[in-house]
């Protein structure tokens, strides 16, 4: 071992003494189960939330460069012209991941003089970006519309106010009819972030903005195609000079190769199948597993089909998520950096692959735990 390197045993011993240790698990997920260690167990932490039956496509082909270059699928364009219909906006542009679409798309447009009010609890891909464009930032506290209307004052030549849909870490939605009017009174630039409310609520699946009837009002949308569609990818939905300065300025976009194009068609044959029986599934699967959580005695406030359980302590919610593991359930739990010290939960995703005895069998185990850990 090179004893250069020696400094990192000590940072790791740090990380383990906080109960902060992340290590990977090998696993096989499928529907409503993932395999792991040959124990079968019901997957309570997917993001492919509307659990669309697998779809098959024709090819497997990759293209090996950037888009820029030779990369530039033909399935791009039919793609792109579906997410800019979905999202009501002049243009799209697909990136390979949505964090890649988070941290190419704000540092192309927002600047050195401008102001960025970001919400607290924005991911981790959007804090990076606002960190990379150079411009000033200002944290508003969470979903707090006095405290954002304070800040909004802050000098800047441009004013971006940037938000998650759902947010997803809590569940929670983002006051988007007040946010909007907050951008429209301050002229500020309205950025949301939806990568966990995209097809899964508002008419259609189009989103948080639709379901508060503010879509039309959002400057820029980014989001993810590995979530509510199950595919993979990210994408970004605007006017066309924000996707052509995208095209011209994101290093996430041009310095990388392109997305295989086999994932753009299946992304398209996902977005035209029967999306309004998954997201019914989808919606009584959350109606039943919160509602049973409630009964038992937890503290549920999340509406969305991302219920965290608030523990606390990362030990004891290490120990909470190796007794469901016994039991038969996968619910990492989230801790610090991912949520702030002393926040540590379960994050339980909910999935329309979830049957009613899957969601039974989860709240009596759910049951068993509550006296034990919470
Ligand atoms: C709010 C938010 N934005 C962006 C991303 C990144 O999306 P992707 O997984 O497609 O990179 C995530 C994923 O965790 C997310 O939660």
């Amino acid at each position: 071992m090179k004893h250069k390197l020696n400094f990192i045993d000590s940072e790791l011993s740090k990380i383990k003494n906080d109960n902060l240790h992340r290590k990977l698990q090998y696993g096989k997920a499928q529907g409503a189960y993932i395999t792991i260690k040959e124990k079968k167990l019901i997957n309570l932490c997917s993001n492919d939330y509307l659990g669309i039956p697998i779809t098959k496509i024709q090819t497997n082909q990759l293209q090996s460069s950037s888009r820029l270059v030779s990369g530039n699928d033909e399935s791009y364009r039919k793609l792109e012209k579906i997410l800019s219909k979905h999202k009501g906006q002049q243009n799209s542009l697909i990136f390979p991941t949505g964090y890649m679409a988070n941290l190419g798309s704000i540092s192309a447009i927002a600047k050195k003089g401008d102001l960025i009010l970001s919400d607290e609890l924005n991911h981790a891909s959007i804090i990076e970006s606002c960190k990379l464009s150079g411009a000033k930032i200002s944290i508003y506290k969470h979903n707090d519309m006095n405290d954002l209307s304070k800040k909004i004052k802050l000098q800047g030549k441009n004013k971006f106010i940037i938000t998650e849909g759902i947010f997803s870490m809590d569940g929670d939605v983002s006051s988007l009819k007040e946010i909007t009017e907050i951008s429209e009174k301050t002229n500020a630039i309205t950025i949301v972030d939806d990568a966990h409310g995209d097809f899964v609520i508002g008419k259609d699946g189009k989103g948080t903005p639709n379901y508060f009837n503010v879509a039309k009002k959002i400057d820029l949308y980014i989001s993810s195609l590995s979530k509510g569609l199950g595919s993979f990818g990210g994408y970004v939905s605007s006017q066309n000079n924000v996707i052509d300065s995208c095209i011209n300025k994101s290093k996430s976009f041009i310095y990388t190769s392109a997305l295989p194009s086999f994932l753009v068609e299946h992304s398209i044959k996902r977005i035209q199948s029967n999306r309004e029986i998954q997201q019914k599934k989808l919606h009584d699967n959350i109606a039943k597993l919160s509602e049973g959580l409630k009964s038992i005695g937890y503290e549920i406030n999340s509406k969305s089909q991302i219920i965290p359980i608030i523990i606390g302590k990362e030990k004891t919610a290490m120990e909470f998520g190796k007794f469901l593991f016994k039991n038969g359930i996968f619910a990492q739990p989230i801790r610090y950096p991912t949520v702030a010290k002393n926040q540590a939960r379960l994050r339980i995703s909910v999935t329309a692959w979830l049957k009613k005895s899957d969601i039974e069998e989860s709240l009596q185990i759910f049951e068993k735990g509550f006296k034990k850990f919470y």
